[in-house]
Formats: C-alpha cells, structure tokens, sequence
C-alpha cells in the first residue's frame, strides 16, 4: 500500500495512474477502522481499479472539542487492517494539509438538510463535512466514492452536495455492519463500558422493532411511541431523537399516505457519555 501525507505527492501518483484511464474507488474516513469501514474498502476493491482511503479526523466537523480530543487514532492498527484489504492507497493528511489558510470559510445551501436531526444537534457539522469532503474530492479525483448508511443524513447531505455541485463522482452507499448482536459498529463503541455496551443494544433492538411492527401494520404514530418509550425505559439510554421519516428529504413522516414510500427510523442518543446514532430502512 502506498502512504501520502500531501496532496502533491498523491497527484503525482493518481495523475499516472488517471493517464490509464482507470477507475478509482474512495472510502473516507477519520481513522478507528473497524468491519464496517473495511466493507466500503472491500465495495471499492471490487467495483473499481484503485482504491484509495483517506484517514483524518476533520477537525471542522466537530462542535464538541471533547469529541475531537478523545477520537481515538489507533493508526498503526489502521495501516494493518487497510493492508489486510489490500488498500492500494492510504492518504492521511495533517491539518495544515488540509486547511492551510485558518480562515477559511465555507457555506454550503444544503437547503435545511443540515439544520435538521443531526445537524440540529451537531451546529455546522454537515458543513464541516461537505467543506473536507470536497477537498478530498478536489485531490483525489474518484470515479466512485463509497459511503456507509451507517451515516445515513451523511448520505444524503453529500449527494445533496454532488447535485448541487455538479461534480463528476458516482456515490454508493454500503450497508450498515452490525455487531453479531445488532449494534452498529462505530469507532466511537470502544469508549463505551462493558455495562454501556449492554445498554446501547437497546438502540438496535428499538430499530428492528420498529420495522417489524411495520409489516405487522401498526400506524407510524403508535411505531414512534412504542420505540421512544422502550428507549426512555431503558438503563443507560439518554435518547435525543427518534424519527420515522421519508429517505430523501429526511422530513418526519406520521401517517403513511402513499404506500411504498422510502422510510428510514433514524435515532440519536447518549449511552455512556458517548453519542451513537443508528437508522433502518422500513420501506426502501
Ligand atoms: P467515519 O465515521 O470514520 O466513517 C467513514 C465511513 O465509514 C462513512 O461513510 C461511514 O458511514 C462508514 N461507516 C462507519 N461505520 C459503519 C458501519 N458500521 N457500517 C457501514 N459503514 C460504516 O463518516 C465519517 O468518518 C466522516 O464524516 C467523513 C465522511 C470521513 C468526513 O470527515
């Protein structure tokens, strides 16, 4: 696997390869790689000719200092798992490489897809992360770029972006990696206690709960109840959101009106001192 910290030096690698005309798979993330991330790197190796993998904790993308301070960066551990998927190309940049005029400012029209749910939450996350994703577009160039549904209004808010934008990247979201137990696998589980862990299955178990009441026909109203109580019955659980909302525009939906309308449940919340987030697809 190749290793670039700079973006000349990554050009000058992609540039050769560009001239051949062959396609380049992305997967970016922040580093902590676990199963899921790797399922992208597996994605890309399959559907393109290189893959390339971005490693860097965007500092832009935080509101909570606290967060930024305890991702944990385990990159030697990083550069073994990438090795074992046969990653061609690693890039980690350092923050200078990424921001090198501090003033930088970026704004986004997302058109409110990231004031809401996550972003209601997280002020400026999404346009901290549309404002490093496309600077890792700009230097990567991708043919396809790969992304989890683990993140699911990440999803959307960058394809919001490449719309909106006009920029020349196929987008393919990879299914969420669980846990044999259902939990979401996230970088940010190995904070959590063995008590917390226990806990956040509660976050799952309400998901799936939730989609198979669905086919059992019980309405959207009496779905979101049943989920937030199980969850604010739960140990542990300190729940921020939960919402059944159409796919694309993210807005809540209460009463089903068309049947066959994309759905995702999509749910925030605190187990341990730690944020997780979680979403099914009820009707995709
Ligand atoms: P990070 O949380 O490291 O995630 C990197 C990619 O891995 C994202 O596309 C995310 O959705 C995907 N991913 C994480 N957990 C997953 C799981 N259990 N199953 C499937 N995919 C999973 O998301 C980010 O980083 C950042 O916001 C980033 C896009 C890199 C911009 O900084």
């Amino acid at each position: 696997m190749e290793i670039f910290t700079t973006k000349i030096a990554l050009d000058t690698y992609l540039s050769s390869f560009r001239s051949t005309n062959g396609t380049i798979g992305f997967v970016a993330t922040m580093g902590a790689l676990h199963e899921g991330h790797l399922a992208l790197i597996r994605q890309s190796k399959q559907l393109t000719e290189l893959t390339v993998c971005s490693i860097f904790v965007n500092p832009t993308q935080f509101n909570d200092p606290t967060d930024l301070e305890k991702y944990p960066r385990p990159i030697e551990q990083d550069i073994a798992l990438l090795q074992s998927v046969a990653c061609d190309v690693l890039f980690m940049p350092s923050v200078n490489e990424m921001y090198p005029d501090q003033n930088e400012h970026w704004h986004l029209d997302l058109g409110g897809l990231d004031l809401i749910w996550e972003g209601a939450h997280r002020p400026g996350h999404y346009q901290g992360v549309t404002q490093v994703v496309k600077k890792l577009f700009d230097a990567i160039q991708p043919t396809v770029a790969f992304f989890g549904q683990k993140d699911f209004q990440q999803c959307m808010v960058i394809q919001r972006m490449v719309e909106q934008l006009g920029l020349a990247v196929q987008l393919k979201i990879v299914e969420t990696v669980r846990d044999p137990d259902g939990l979401a696998m996230s970088s940010r589980n190995v904070r959590l206690s063995s008590e917390g862990r226990k806990n956040a299955l509660a976050l799952s178990r309400a998901l799936f709960m939730v989609k198979q009441k669905l086919n059992q026909g019980e309405s959207l109203l009496q779905l979101k109840r049943e989920a937030v109580d199980f969850l604010q019955q739960s140990p542990g659980i300190t729940l921020e959101y939960f919402a059944i909302c159409a796919s694309d525009t993210l807005t809540e939906i209460e009463v089903l009106e068309e049947i066959d309308k994309p759905l995702v449940a999509i749910l925030a919340a605190w187990v341990d001192g730690v944020r997780l987030i979680d979403n099914v697809l009820l009707i995709s």
